[in-house]
């Protein structure tokens, strides 16, 4: 396994942290050198070579966050004013914040009993005839039953987005995400498994939806028309100020050649929990279930009503947690699609914490990690 540049215990173990690729400067310093430091041909690259190395079936569409990626798809969805959207209690507010822009209505789904992803059992509950789509985030990383979404919006005639900015390797069944979705988006941010600093990819499926991308993150002009030096550019649609720049792209170019490395650490660093963790049974959320795939970016523990007093035991011994997401129907911005109970949500609400998990850890680090759990849930 790559050993990459390892943290110094001394100055704590923080939660997460950022994988800067080796080669990130180096290609930022070519960039840099070029005519093309905005989107130029370091986008197309990096389109490229996710598409090769990451998606199964799609187009990729790079944007310079997986929040405008979100906001794209579901403009490509078809989502507009009073449409409703079901979407995840869960998650960070990333997700459902774009539904807003749109004046659209999120319709928040319970998480289920057995981890954090949604509880599909509600989905068709939901279902009225204002519903255009159905988004789900992968939390943790942790793939949902794409099989049975997929079968739930053919039935209804919905358009499934997926939100993977926890993961990006996620497989059910032997196939990619890219396979059930109509629409998968990821997040480059900070401290994401793959970071640009900031950045993101939509994936769609169909060539209309992919010129209709490019597009829209480019105030609705046609680049390509526009470059060939055609003055004559209408613009027929609004569009935004969401492409991604060449210098993203270079790190972006740069990640994707240490992405194996990252997948197998984080893996290892999770196995690590998973067995010294062991005998508290379901204590780690992301767990996988049969026909699931995936690299974990969180570690999330139910901690069974000692929340605040394992935070504080691990802080003393200078371990970082924290809750990181928190349900969004508790958000003022949300308030108004806040009407009904979840059950599940409530349950969990007031013990689950997330440990450390990223690529500067070192597996003595989990283990002390773990050591110290065990001695505050005991
Ligand atoms: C689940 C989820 N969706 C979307 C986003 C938004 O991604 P970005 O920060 O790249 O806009 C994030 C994180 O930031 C996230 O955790």
């Amino acid at each position: 396994m790559k050993e990459f540049p390892v943290m110094d215990p001394r100055e704590g173990i923080p939660i997460l942290y950022p994988h800067v690729p080796s080669n990130a400067g180096k290609y930022i310093e070519e960039v840099l050198s070029t005519r093309w430091i905005g989107q130029g041909p370091k986008v197309n690259q990096f389109e490229d070579e996710f598409s090769k190395k990451i998606v199964e079936n799609g187009y990729s569409v790079a944007v310079n966050s997986g929040t405008s990626a979100l906001h794209l798809a579901y403009i490509l969805a078809g989502v507009t004013e009073a449409s409703e959207v079901i979407c995840p209690l869960f998650t960070c507010t990333a997700t459902n914040i774009p539904i807003l822009y749109l004046d659209a209505v999120p319709v928040f789904t319970d998480i289920s009993k057995s981890s954090l992803n949604i509880d599909i059992d509600e989905v068709e509950t939901l279902i009225t005839s204002k519903t255009v789509a159905v988004c789900v985030v992968d939390y943790g990383g942790l793939p949902n039953d794409y099989i049975r979404l997929r079968e739930i919006c053919d039935k209804y005639g919905l358009r499934l987005i997926v939100d993977c900015a926890h993961a990006v390797d996620t497989y059910r069944n032997g196939h990619h995400v890219t396979h059930y979705a109509d629409y998968v988006i990821y997040s480059f941010q900070a401290i994401k498994t793959m970071t640009t600093g900031d950045g993101g990819m939509l994936i769609v499926k169909s060539l209309s939806d992919y010129e209709n991308a490019k597009r829209l993150r480019w105030f609705g002009i046609d680049r390509a028309s526009k470059q060939k030096g055609v003055w004559k550019n209408d613009v027929t649609e609004v569009g935004f100020k969401y492409q991604m720049t060449d210098i993203t792209a270079a790190i972006g170019l740069a990640s994707l050649e240490e992405l194996n490395e990252i997948f197998q650490k984080r893996r290892c660093l999770y196995q690590i929990y998973q067995s010294c963790l062991e005998e508290f049974g379901d204590l780690l959320l992301e767990k996988s279930d049969s026909g699931s795939d995936f690299t974990p970016w969180l570690v999330t523990l139910n901690t069974k009503g000692k929340r605040l007093a394992l935070m504080n035991h691990l802080r003393e011994k200078n371990i970082e947690s924290a809750q990181v997401h928190y349900r969004n129907d508790q958000y003022t911005i949300f308030q108004d699609y806040a009407q009904r109970s979840f059950p599940n949500m409530d349950k969990i609400e007031d013990h689950y914490l997330v440990l450390p998990l990223h690529t500067k850890l070192k597996p003595e680090h989990v283990e002390r990690i773990c050591d110290e759990v065990k001695k505050a849930l005991r």
